[in-house]
């Protein structure tokens, strides 16, 4: 028993420490800094959804609440992981059925700025908030379909108003606590729209010149200037043309364009898909590591930056290839022929480097706020969840007494109060309390027993 009794301490330390989020001090997401350089016209952000920190907190929890896919195995985080610029290393995302995505998954920094309002790689969703629930309704992905024989969102509504944060976290971003789609829109929207970076070496040289691209940057290498002088320059100009769909400073998508030649399907290259005319931006291709954040493009067929230079250098034709690929523009029945050199190809590359930033890899208000059993608690008040070292005693079966003078919970509360936590629900404390020696907490915990 007392062997028992050892081996779970740990895990649940970890649990009780790392999953609660304080209604009190939440993360700010709106008050984030946006860089005077980037256009006013860029920012997607509709009238009907300013961003709030509640909100966005909201957003959090649903963006990596696995209880959002109908078995409550995948969660939008499970492909869009924060390590990886909110992408996935695989080159197609597995679902929570074991089923795979027809597309490789979308980086989301900066989604929030773009000319292109619409979203998907072919672009099939209106705006961010109509993008935000359709991953929940596809049937490989997370499996609320309503086809079938699957359940459909209502049920995936009635399964989250049993979930006790929701209710909480509903009431307090839209003032009541009923759950509806367009309510996950607007907070998984704010959540995608906070997921901002400036910080590459890109911007701190394009602060530094003042805001002015085409300046020459004084913190860059020769290489990078070069490599930035070719995205930037036209392609008459003796430049590569990228920015004539990538759009500097924020490296989104043009939001009238055609497709760029790349028009295979995922993993069957003899198949052909023209409706590909959307890219995430081109910032934080590159992990702050060096390696890919994930293969590139919607078939995920480049997996090095130097593969995807030489398809620009001279793309394969199609009848929908965009006009500015074209040798003689939109009339043009050949591809351009840039005829990069291999220095030409490095320089390139290495401006394309310094488009990869460092925050978005570690803040915490964009990671994931469960434990490793899917449990949240929400804090409301004083109550800081302090001290790992707690003692649980098994011999209840599932139930596991927590002493709590270990506990660290750091309120006042009567006596003997006993709570029960379940993996999955949250206990939310209303008020302060102490829970002094003697008194229990009672722990249902998956994993614990
Ligand atoms: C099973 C993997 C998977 C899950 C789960 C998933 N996504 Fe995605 N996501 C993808 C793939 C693949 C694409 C590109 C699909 C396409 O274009 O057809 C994508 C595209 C997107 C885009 C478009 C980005 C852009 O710039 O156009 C957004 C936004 C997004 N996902 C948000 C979410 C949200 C929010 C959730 C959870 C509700 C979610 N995803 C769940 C794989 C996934
Ligand atoms: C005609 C507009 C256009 C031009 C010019 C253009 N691109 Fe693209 N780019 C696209 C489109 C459309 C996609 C998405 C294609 C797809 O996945 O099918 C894309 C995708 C990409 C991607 C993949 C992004 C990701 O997240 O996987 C990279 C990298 C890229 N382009 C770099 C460049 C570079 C470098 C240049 C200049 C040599 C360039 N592009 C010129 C339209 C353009």
């Amino acid at each position: 028993m007392k062997n028992r009794l050892l081996t779970f301490l740990p895990i649940c330390a970890v649990i009780l420490l790392s999953a609660s989020i304080d209604l009190t001090s939440l993360f700010d997401y709106d008050g984030q800094t946006i860089p005077s350089y980037v256009p006013n016209n860029r920012d997607n952000t509709p009238n009907n959804n300013d961003m709030t920190d509640i909100g966005a907190t909201l957003g959090r929890v649903l963006f990596y609440d696995k209880k959002l896919s109908l078995n409550s195995t995948v969660a939008c985080a499970s492909c869009h992981q924060q390590q990886f610029a909110f992408s996935d290393t695989a080159t197609v995302s597995k679902g929570f059925n074991g089923g795979f995505t027809g597309r490789h998954s979308m980086r989301l920094v900066n989604a929030r700025f773009g000319r292109e309002e619409n979203f998907f790689w072919d672009a099939r969703a209106a705006t961010l908030e109509d993008q935000t629930t359709r991953p929940i309704q596809d049937f490989a992905e997370m499996g609320f379909s309503g086809t079938n024989g699957q359940p459909d969102l209502d049920s995936l509504i009635s399964r989250m108003n049993d979930i006790s944060y929701y209710p909480t976290l509903f009431q307090n971003s839209f003032g009541t606590n009923t759950i509806t789609e367009e309510r996950m829109q607007f907070a998984l929207a704010q959540f995608i729209r906070s997921i901002v970076s400036f910080d590459s070496k890109y911007d701190e040289a394009l602060a530094n010149a003042g805001g002015d691209e085409d300046a020459d940057f004084a913190l860059f290498s020769a290489v990078e200037e070069a490599g930035k002088d070719l995205f930037m320059a036209n392609q008459n100009a003796g430049g590569a043309g990228c920015d004539r769909c990538h759009n500097a400073p924020t490296f989104d998508m043009d939001n009238d364009r055609n497709n760029n030649g790349v028009i295979t399907v995922a993993g069957n290259p003899a198949g052909t898909d023209l409706t590909n005319t959307r890219s995430p931006s081109l910032r934080d291709l590159v992990n702050p590591d060096g390696s890919l954040n994930g293969p590139m493009m919607h078939d995920g067929s480049f997996t090095t930056i130097r593969q995807m230079i030489d398809h620009y250098d001279n793309p394969p034709f199609n009848n929908n290839l965009d006009g500015r690929l074209r040798r003689g523009g939109d009339d043009g029945t050949q591809s351009q022929n840039l005829n990069l050199s291999e220095t030409e190809k490095d320089n390139l590359e290495a401006f394309l480097l310094t488009l990869t930033g460092s925050n978005i890899y570690t803040d915490e208000k964009w990671s994931d706020p469960f434990d490793t059993h899917g449990a949240l608690f929400l804090l409301d008040g004083d109550c800081e969840v302090t001290n790992a070292n707690l003692t649980a005693d098994i011999s209840g079966g599932q139930h596991q007494s927590i002493a709590s003078d270990t506990i660290g919970i750091d309120c006042n509360v009567a006596n003997n109060a006993s709570v029960l936590y379940q993996a999955g629900t949250s206990i939310t404390f209303n008020e302060d309390f102490e829970l002094e020696l003697g008194s229990v907490l009672t722990a249902q915990i998956a994993g614990c027993n």
